[in-house]
């Protein structure tokens, strides 16, 4: 099935997410879909997938101009669309979400559950897509969520496949799984858009590219002959740097000591197992790790979000192991969580109100017992700026910034006060090349000015590119250490030990 995308115009009020797009998507064919945070990506393929009408323009299926109703005609139409951000219900099962909405029925209104199991084992075994049909949602790796949320499409027998970010969260293992999964899609004769800001992702994985850029298509590309230095210039406008510059390495006092950690998951699994690690002031530690090592539990712990059954935390030579969230952030603790929509942002407060999120309280918001809104308002406004937050106003919603532009919001918060420790999880998730290149300037400034990091991420190459010292998570220990403060660290080396294959490293 082909899809012709002409003249697509899709306004929100003022704003003009998409103008004038064309968008050809081919049987047998993966497209690239590129552009920086807020070029109309996601709204493109929102008009597509029926959930927005388009202000002008046609869909065009197989050279039949349709109209969409609704997200259900263009299923019955074969498109399907995995969001950006996760759909599944946590606490179903792998089958219930699968078939969420066009359950099959046995006799009068009894749900057939045995019907939706067969379909799931059906679908993975057709394109390795295994997954245990019983198996609960909240229960599974993120990855494996990634799996339900395609077959769901495929159960739906979609021909066109829309594919939103969908390797943010995986691990490179998974990627790789992962796009063995697309290939056999393709060659199942699927039609597939992916949409990346992994530009060695896309490269790899597009027949074509496509680059939009404030609402506009600005470029195709040919994945044989480009580099990824000219699809970043393409994406956002100017050069873009992929390394990273930092003062030499000098750390200082000792600022956040954590001894014997135990942190247990929701179901009493040990997460953390006795952990202990330091970050002194002016240094950045990376935590690397495939996710489910025990990491974000770790992070948990130490930013308050989570209570240890074991061990102690000290920051700034004080006891914090049972201390609140709010005490930890007044003691100087930033916390960028790895999870925007959950733990990070509001989505229902306007972006100012999350700018103050965790510090209204203080002195640059309030007077007394009482906000002063306009002081939140010009503050807002300041960090908006400074980390190139693209929204309308400090007055419009959270929810209506696209994810990346959520994800500056919650790092601008974060990195605008005057703190001594960040604690960043995940901080560039679904960030353009540009957005990236600016994080990661502004956590190696805040090192050079005395702060300590400690940074945990599911992509290798960013704990590489900012870390002095790399502390390798698996089983819920840390299994290996890597001194990165005078000369780069072996990849290599790195992955075994997220594999669990290395000896504790000397240095
Ligand atoms: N429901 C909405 N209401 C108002 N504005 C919206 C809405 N959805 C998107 N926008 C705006 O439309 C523009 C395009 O957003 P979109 O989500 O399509 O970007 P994107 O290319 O997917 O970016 P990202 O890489 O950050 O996901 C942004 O300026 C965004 O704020
Ligand atoms: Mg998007």
């Amino acid at each position: 099935m082909d899809v012709e995308l002409r003249g697509i115009t899709k306004r929100f009020g003022p704003i003009v997410a998409n103008a004038e797009i064309d968008l050809d998507i081919r049987a047998g064919e993966v497209l690239g879909l590129l552009g920086e945070n807020g070029a109309g990506k996601s709204t493109l393929m929102n008009v597509l997938c029926g959930l927005y009408t388009p202000d002008e323009g046609n869909i065009i299926i197989d050279g039949k101009p349709v109209t969409f109703d609704g997200p259900g005609a263009a299923i019955a139409a074969g498109i399907g669309m995995v969001h950006q951000h996760f759909m599944l219900v946590p606490v179903f099962t792998v089958a219930e979400n699968a078939i969420l909405g066009i359950e099959p029925t046995k006799q009068v209104d009894y749900l057939d559950l045995a019907a939706a199991r067969q379909q799931v084992n059906e679908i993975g075994d057709r394109y390795g897509l295994q997954v245990d049909p019983d198996a609960r949602i909240e229960d599974l790796p993120v990855g494996t969520q990634q799996r339900v949320e395609i077959i769901k499409v495929l159960v739906r027998s979609a021909d066109v496949l829309i594919l939103d970010e969908p390797t943010a969260v995986l691990t490179p293992q998974e990627v790789e799984e992962f796009f063995g999964i697309v290939r056999s899609l393709r060659d199942a004769g699927k039609a597939i858009v992916f949409i990346t800001h992994k530009l060695d992702e896309i490269l790899e994985i597009s027949d074509r590219i496509t680059v939009l850029r404030g609402g506009r298509v600005t470029g195709y590309g040919d994945p044989k002959t480009l580099t990824e230095q000219r699809l970043a210039e393409m994406m956002v406008g100017r050069p873009v740097r992929f390394d990273v510059d930092k003062a030499p390495y000098n750390p200082g006092d000792l600022l956040l000591e954590v001894r014997d950690l135990t942190v247990l998951r929701a179901n009493d699994e040990i997460a953390a197992d006795h952990v202990s690690l330091e970050v002194r002031s002016g240094e950045i530690v990376g935590i690397a790790g495939v996710q489910g090592n025990g990491q974000s539990a770790l992070i948990e712990a130490i930013t308050g979000l989570h209570r240890p059954v074991d061990g102690t935390i000290i920051f700034d030579g004080q006891d914090i192991t049972n201390v609140s969230v709010r005490a930890r952030h007044a003691m100087g603790m930033a916390h960028i969580p790895e999870d925007r929509q959950r733990t990070g942002i509001i989505g229902d407060f306007t972006v100012a109100e999350n700018m103050a999120l965790n510090s209204y309280y203080d002195e640059r918001y309030a007077k007394g017992m009482s906000i002063v809104w306009p002081a939140v308002a010009t503050h807002a406004a300041d960090y908006v700026a400074d980390f190139d937050v693209r929204t309308p106003s400090v007055h419009a919603k959270a929810s209506q910034l696209s994810g990346g532009n959520q994800q500056k919001l919650v790092v601008a918060r974060e990195l605008s006060r005057d703190t001594k420790l960040l604690i960043a999880a995940q901080p560039t998730r679904g960030l353009d090349v540009g957005s990236v290149e600016y994080i990661h300037g502004r956590v190696v400034a805040a090192r050079d000015e005395g702060d300590g990091v400690l940074i945990m991420s599911s992509e290798l190459d960013e704990i590489l590119a900012l870390s002095d010292r790399i502390l390798v998570m698996f089983k819920g220990r840390i299994v290996a250490e890597f001194d990165a403060s005078k000369q780069p660290v072996d990849r290599n080396a790195v992955g075994l030990a997220m594999a669990g294959s290395a000896p504790r490293a000397a240095a």
